[in-house]
């Protein structure tokens, strides 16, 4: 650790290149895709100039659209807690330089469909990039989602986030990256924090890489647990979205949410409120979520 690591990232890139089918040239990493997420608003906005996101969707947008001296423009989820597309192709001005797409979406976990996405990418301006946030696309199951590099591939205004965080379990060690058009790609390496990614750090996520037969297998455990305790919170009598990430949702007025924010944290189970919107709930190993279901059949309607 007394030396510093591989600025440029080379043998990770070149490994994310052959497991995603694209050029390394393609492929920017950057301390979690957060990280990469900084550089890009930072380096494509101007003050004034607008980012669009649906909104409830991931904290960290309107902090870094504002930080960047940007304007955030949050899009309110459709009813299905979906990504409404034709109100985000409607906010786009001439100031739009960015529309962040969260699929599955943080905190809700209900994806966009790429027939959906598609449709979307037709209608807007090819000067605005479109990222789209996959942190969570490895608890997906397969065909809900978008094939996001496939629409890269025809979009070229499209640039796909994913992070190591998440299913890879390496989120202590911060890296992501993003899969772009290569003078994207080359602007993200420019103007990189230098040697924000430490050599411990590509030298996991490489290793993550080799071991997919492992992931795939923490991914199984958790989508089965993530089934089990959606029928058994329906059967309780909540509604919910099914979601594909690695949490459940459940939306909250006021007086649900401060009941329910009160009975975890006496339980010593930490989930994440957000005020005014609904609870997220992490799936996790089969006896804590047990936990969550017994806790959550007393406060059923
Ligand atoms: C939707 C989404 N994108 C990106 C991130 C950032 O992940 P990281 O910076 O660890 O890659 C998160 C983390 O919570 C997230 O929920």
């Amino acid at each position: 650790m007394n030396r510093y690591p591989d600025m440029a990232a080379v043998e990770l890139r070149e490994r994310l290149a052959r497991h995603l089918g694209v050029t390394a040239a393609e492929v920017a990493v950057g301390p979690g895709s957060v990280g990469v997420l900084q550089q890009i608003i930072t380096g494509l906005c101007d003050a004034g100039d607008e980012v669009v996101f649906a909104w409830r969707s991931f904290e960290a947008y309107p902090i870094l659209v504002e930080l960047a001296g940007a304007r955030p423009v949050r899009i309110p989820l459709a009813d299905a807690e979906g990504h409404d597309l034709d109100a985000m192709a409607a906010a786009v001005t001439a100031r739009t330089k960015v529309i962040l797409l969260c699929t599955p979406n943080n905190p809700t976990g209900v994806p966009i469909s790429h027939d959906r996405l598609e449709a979307f990418l037709q209608t807007v301006r090819s000067d605005v990039l479109v990222v789209i946030d996959e942190a969570y696309v490895e608890y997906a199951d397969g065909g809900s989602g978008p094939d996001s590099l496939a629409l890269y591939r025809r979009f070229p205004n499209v640039c796909v986030l994913r992070t190591f965080s998440k299913a890879y379990g390496l989120a202590g060690l911060r890296v992501g990256y993003a899969v772009a058009a290569p003078a994207i790609a080359e602007g993200l390496h420019r103007t990189a924090l230098p040697f924000a990614v430490s050599a411990l750090a590509q030298k996991a996520a490489i290793a993550s890489l080799d071991a997919g037969e492992e992931m795939e297998a923490r991914v199984a455990a958790v989508r089965q647990e993530r089934s089990r305790m959606a029928a058994e919170l329906e059967a309780q009598g909540w509604k919910m979205q099914p979601s594909q990430g690695n949490f459940l949702w459940i939306r909250a007025d006021e007086d649900l949410l401060t009941r329910l924010v009160d009975a975890f944290d006496r339980a010593g189970i930490m989930v994440r409120a957000y005020q005014g919107d609904g609870v997220r709930i992490t799936v996790a190993d089969p006896a804590s979520n047990d936990r969550v279901l017994r806790l959550l059949q007393a406060h059923a309607a």
